[in-house]
């Protein structure tokens, strides 16, 4: 890999394979199913900074860069990019293994925004960072 080569940004937070059950009707990989992948991946990095409960409140960005295809892995990464009293913008990418173990290419890219939740739905404060266990 060249020093320059793009790498990816943020955790690894999911590892999906695509499935024939996910494509569209032209064989390639629904939009959909790579949006949904990417909420997962927000999701579980928005619950363990608000330690608990969450619910996407707004897709700010989303860029489809490449296609994905059947039999690739796709990795999300994500970071929380910023929180506010009680939202979090989580940043995103995703990442294909070309037929489960070929070359890593960016599929897309985007800035999901995340609501701290309580039991009752209602919004709550984020906790400080000094308090996340982990
Ligand atoms: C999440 C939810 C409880 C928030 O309620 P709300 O009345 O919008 O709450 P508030 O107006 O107090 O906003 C809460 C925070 O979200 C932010 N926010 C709300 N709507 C936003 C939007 N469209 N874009 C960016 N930020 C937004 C506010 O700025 C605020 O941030 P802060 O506390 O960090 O300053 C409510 O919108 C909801 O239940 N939405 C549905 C969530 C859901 O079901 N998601 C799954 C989709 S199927």
């Amino acid at each position: 890999m060249s020093e320059t080569e793009e790498k990816p940004r943020g955790d690894l937070t999911t590892r999906t394979l695509a499935m024939p059950g996910d494509a569209n009707p032209s064989g390639d990989i629904f939009g959909g199913w790579v949006l949904s992948q990417m909420d997962i991946a927000a999701g579980i990095a928005a619950g363990h900074r608000a330690q608990g409960r969450v619910a996407t409140v707004a897709i700010d960005a989303m860029s489809f860069i490449r296609p994905v295809y059947v039999g690739d892995v796709m990795c999300v990464y994500a970071e929380v990019e910023k929180t506010g009293r009680t939202s979090m913008t989580i940043r995103l990418e995703a990442w294909a293994l070309r037929n489960r173990l070929g070359s890593r290419e960016k599929v897309t890219e985007g800035r999901f925004i995340f609501v701290a939740i309580d039991e009752d739905r209602n919004t709550r404060p984020i906790p400080p960072v000094k308090d996340l266990p982990f």
